[in-house]
């Protein structure tokens, strides 16, 4: 494990798309893995940033998100699909069809293939160069909550209370948040070459010290990183302030 402590979110997000801009320049062709949630918007805006300039392009990158809420449609404003076509993906030259997003409206029957598939699909690409991660108050990684299996692969997951609490301040009305999620499993996160963790503020200061310091366990599925090859962390101060 690799870190990289910044003074605050501002840097986070400067380094995290300086890794990122350097994987693309070194192959740029490469497969990203993506998340959403508030921590890599920086990071996001970073990269167009960039591409604006002309200095990075995205022809040639395939993507693969982490996890969409389940019963959500791309058009949703709420849903990951809006998330990353709103913050990145229409501000970049990105070619849609290298996209991929878990669909959130998939039919109950068809979601054990759809989910076989989207595995396949990351392989058929040579697997993901560079993941990018966020990090859950709990200690969860794309929607692997924890007890979730280390082994687990892309499929149809609970959320638990703390994450419908945690991420409820998104939604207008906390009834209408969806209760289940399609998410990458945590043996296709870290099957990745590399990984990114991104995590800022006091709120994740507690999960990170467990994360990093503690026990590789279930209970905590960030811990998992522990044990992977080419993981770094980029933390701000607040976010190491129990390490
Ligand atoms: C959601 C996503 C995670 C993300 C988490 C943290 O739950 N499924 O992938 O890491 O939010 O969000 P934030 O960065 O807003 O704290």
């Amino acid at each position: 494990m690799r870190f990289i402590i910044t003074k605050n979110y501002q840097e986070l997000s400067q380094k995290a798309a300086d890794l990122v801009i350097k994987q693309i320049k070194q192959k740029p062709n490469s497969v990203l893995g993506l998340a959403t949630g508030s921590t890599p918007l920086g990071l996001y805006q970073n990269l167009v940033k960039v591409y604006k300039q002309g200095s990075i392009d995205f022809k040639k990158i395939t993507t693969f998100n982490l996890d969409e809420y389940y019963g959500l449609a791309p058009t949703d404003k709420q849903s990951y699909h809006y998330f990353m076509w709103h913050n990145l993906f229409s501000k970049i030259n990105i070619n849609p069809k290298n996209i991929f997003i878990p669909d959130g409206l998939i039919k109950k029957n068809q979601l054990k293939i759809y989910c076989q598939n989207y595995e396949r699909e990351i392989k058929k690409h040579g697997g993901i160069d560079l993941q990018i991660l966020g990090l859950g108050q709990n200690g969860h990684l794309g929607f692997n909550e924890p007890g979730f299996n280390f082994n687990s692969k892309t499929r149809l997951v609970n959320l638990t209370k703390t994450t419908i609490l945690a991420n409820s301040r998104f939604f207008n009305n906390k009834k209408i948040m969806p209760r289940q999620a399609v998410t990458m499993g945590l043996k296709t996160i870290t099957q990745a070459k590399k990984i990114i963790l991104l995590a800022s503020g006091e709120n994740k200061a507690k999960v990170i010290a467990l994360a990093v310091k503690g026990q590789v366990t279930a209970k905590v599925p960030a811990s998992i990183l522990q044990k992977h090859k080419n993981t770094t962390f980029i933390l701000d101060q607040k976010a190491v302030s129990l390490l």
